[in-house]
């Protein structure tokens, strides 16, 4: 058996820059192409040039998903940076994904309840009814629409401010700040708008404690924070990656899960014909965007793979877009076929930060999806599908616009 090594940059090839641009909204970035090729562990760059290693092979990355030695924690000084503008919330307090157990565990168990398939069910009316509002506005608006900021953003922003009783006159003040928060484009933008989020949730709490409502901030208001099990700070931060976890992942889903359809018109015409394949073809969009195209760790002990060592200190990313198409796992990975095995996955993440909102968020594309081909037999791309702008370079994928017409 030959001991293992620590790799040196000299020893590998050409570092890949991440994120990278996708060069079709739908399939992982061209620069990608020699990590799909490679090993399931290469290196890549990230923008201020640091070096770090990222896990394309499925079975790889679901076995140091799990492992505790990769840490998620923010305020460690290696933890790897994506952008200059996310480099202003490092130091930053951030609930859930932003630490490890046990604090992570007694967070997420103040949450489980409220996001069970049971509790899920359970607002399906909720949201058909906030998706057939939306659809009534369009028709009366209509033919023509720009589906983003008409339909994929508010469906996923009314479904969380009535999950955390969040009064819905404050939508647009929630839009437009996690847009800023995740876009920038300044690093001044992104810290403003974490700022103007936390202090709105410190006062929605004062308002709430004195004046009770409805909803899973109420909820944990008179369970934890009026008992002592949590304090407000704590309440502010799982309150807000809430908010901004679910909202544009969402709404990337439904606008980006539009046009893909759009673009794949024999798929379309198969969903059309039958609507109850919708929870197969979100799944399957779900593998095929991979839209959280890059989770972040940074090693806190020396991981052993294949003969090479992730020393403490390194950074780790996961590009899911990569992972989601290991031809090992799924045959013929770069079409878009609802027919063959897609579950497992990684595009929810995996281990103990999997996505919380998931029974959610399917509930959420399922009915946005399935309502919106429905009521719009004639959907349609309102320009040239080449020219429609979607997300440069980032760690979350998705359309910035897409204008429709019927
Ligand atoms: C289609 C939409 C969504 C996608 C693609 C998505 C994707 C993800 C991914 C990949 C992770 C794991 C990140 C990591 O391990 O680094 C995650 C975690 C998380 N997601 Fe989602 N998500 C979506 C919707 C939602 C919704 C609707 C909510 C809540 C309302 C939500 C709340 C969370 C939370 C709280 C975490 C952190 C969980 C933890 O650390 O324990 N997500 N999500």
């Amino acid at each position: 058996m030959t001991e293992p090594k620590e790799l040196t940059e000299t020893e590998t090839a050409p570092a890949v820059p991440f994120p990278a641009t996708r060069t079709c909204p739908y399939h992982p970035p061209t620069a990608y192409r020699s990590l799909r090729e490679g090993p399931p562990l290469s290196r890549v760059t990230l923008f201020d040039g640091r070096t770090v290693w990222a896990v394309t092979g499925h079975a790889r990355a679901r076995a140091l998903l799990t492992d505790a030695r990769l840490s998620t924690d923010r305020e460690n000084p290696d933890f790897p940076i994506t952008s200059a503008r996310f480099k202003a919330l490092t130091f930053r307090r951030t609930a859930l994904l932003g630490v490890d157990d046990p604090e992570h565990n007694a967070q997420r168990r103040m949450l489980i309840p409220s996001f069970t398939l049971k509790r899920t069910a359970a607002l399906r009316p909720r949201i058909q009814e906030t998706v057939d509002r939306l659809v009534d506005a369009m028709v009366a608006r209509g033919p023509g629409a720009e589906l983003v900021g008409d339909f994929a953003l508010p469906v996923p922003s009314m479904v969380i401010c009535a999950l955390l009783g969040v009064p819905y006159e404050d939508h647009d003040f929630f839009e437009g700040e996690s847009r800023r928060l995740l876009r920038g484009p300044t690093t001044h933008d992104v810290t403003a708008a974490r700022d103007a989020i936390n202090d709105y949730l410190r006062e929605l709490i004062g308002r709430k404690r004195a004046e009770p409502g409805e909803g899973l901030l109420d909820e944990l208001i008179a369970q934890r924070l009026e008992t002592g099990g949590t304090d407000v700070e704590e309440l502010v931060a799982l309150a807000a990656i809430l908010l901004v976890a679910g909202h544009e992942t969402t709404a990337n889903m439904i606008s980006l899960g539009t046009f893909t359809l759009l673009r794949h018109p024999d798929r379309l015409a198969e969903l059309r014909a039958d609507p109850a394949l919708v929870g197969e073809v979100v799944e399957e969009l779900m593998r095929f965007l991979s839209i959280a195209d890059g989770m972040l760790r940074v090693a806190t002990a020396p991981i052993e793979v294949d003969g090479t060592v992730i020393r403490p200190g390194d950074g780790v990313v996961f590009p899911t877009s990569v992972i989601n198409r290991d031809a090992t796992v799924y045959a013929d990975p770069d079409a878009l076929d609802w027919h063959r095995p897609t579950r497992h996955h990684l595009a929810f993440g995996f281990g103990i930060h999997q996505c919380l909102g998931q029974n959610l968020a399917r509930a959420e594309m399922e009915i946005a999806l399935g309502t919106l081909f429905e009521r719009l037999p004639g959907l349609r791309l309102a320009a040239d599908p080449d020219a429609i702008p979607f997300k440069p370079g980032d760690t979350i994928q998705g359309m910035l616009e897409l204008p429709v017409t019927w």
